[in-house]
């Protein structure tokens, strides 16, 4: 099927014309054949803004309905019924396709093996977020011409960011460089990618500067959150290392203040909002390209 659980599988070619089309979306010049009297389902088993309600836009714009089961409350969850089986049940009722936000607690690629329809993961436990990283390679390829050759720096939170662990998938598959910066605890233990001790000489290196969300609940160790700020946060005294033309991102959400401040949302070099707005373009570009090939 055409699922979309991790993106080693993804060609190249097919990101270039999922791409490709987000380009003709975004222009308004591509006329979708509306109606298609279809259903998606979108079972968001954990808490999502931006994602769910991208899928919800690109649903909406396609002539889809949404099927949307936003979050475990109210649903025969709460009876004992299993993540695997209430994913099963839904595929039962026959959408077109499923998209899926979940946690460790539920296997999508075994979902995905036993269903017949496409799965799409829309951010799984600590697996993987796809279209996150497809739509962060959008934004770099509109604003920077391409991702080939890009250098872009993660700084934060690497070891428990399923963003992070896409973008090591896609990075070779698109030509651009990863390195990391952040406390010790926070990046992976036997590293692959370059790893940047000081901030300042990682922002000096950097094409693209792309915070991470401080995930404090998942960590041992008790850090000051100033101290964090001080030293790996995007302040306008640490952000001064990072060339004029180099792009700020952050996938949301923002701990204000303590990996980014809120006065860097208006700094040239911010994508985040467009970020954003990619997301709706490449996740249309994804689900139609499900949608024709059905
Ligand atoms: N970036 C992202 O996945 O945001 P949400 O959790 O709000 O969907």
């Amino acid at each position: 099927t055409n699922s979309l659980i991790d993106l080693i599988s993804l060609e190249k070619e097919k990101i270039s014309t999922l791409f490709s089309f987000a380009d003709l979306i975004s222009e308004n010049k591509l006329s979708f054949e509306k109606g298609f009297g279809k259903t998606g389902a979108l079972l968001f088993f954990e808490a999502s803004t931006r994602t769910r309600m991208s899928f919800e836009t690109a649903c909406a714009r396609l002539g889809v309905y949404p099927l949307l089961l936003d979050g475990k409350a109210g649903t025969s969850l709460e009876k004992g019924e299993t993540l695997e089986d209430t994913v099963l049940n839904v595929a039962a009722m026959k959408p077109s396709f499923l998209v899926v936000r979940s946690g460790d607690d539920l296997d999508l690629r075994d979902v995905a093996r036993k269903l017949s329809m496409p799965v799409v993961n829309a951010g799984w436990g600590k697996v993987g977020h796809p279209t996150q990283a497809l739509l962060d390679a959008y934004t770099i390829r509109k604003h920077l011409g391409t991702c080939e050759g890009q250098r872009v720096l993660i700084v934060g939170d690497v070891r428990h960011s399923r963003v992070a662990a896409s973008h090591f998938e896609l990075a070779t598959k698109l030509g651009y460089e990863v390195a990391l910066c952040g406390p010790k605890d926070f990046l992976p233990s036997t590293p692959t990618v370059k790893v940047f001790s000081s901030l300042k000489e990682g922002l000096e290196w950097a094409s693209v500067a792309m915070a991470l969300r401080v995930q404090l609940e998942r960590h041992a160790i008790e850090y000051s959150l100033a101290d964090y700020r001080e030293q790996f946060g995007f302040t306008k005294k640490n952000l001064q290392s990072l060339s004029a033309q180099a792009l700020i991102m952050h996938p949301g959400p923002i701990n204000q203040g303590t990996e980014l401040d809120s006065d860097i949302l208006q700094d040239p070099r911010c994508q985040v909002l467009d970020q954003v707005s990619n997301g709706v373009f490449v996740r249309q570009a994804l689900l139609h390209s499900i949608l024709v090939e059905l």
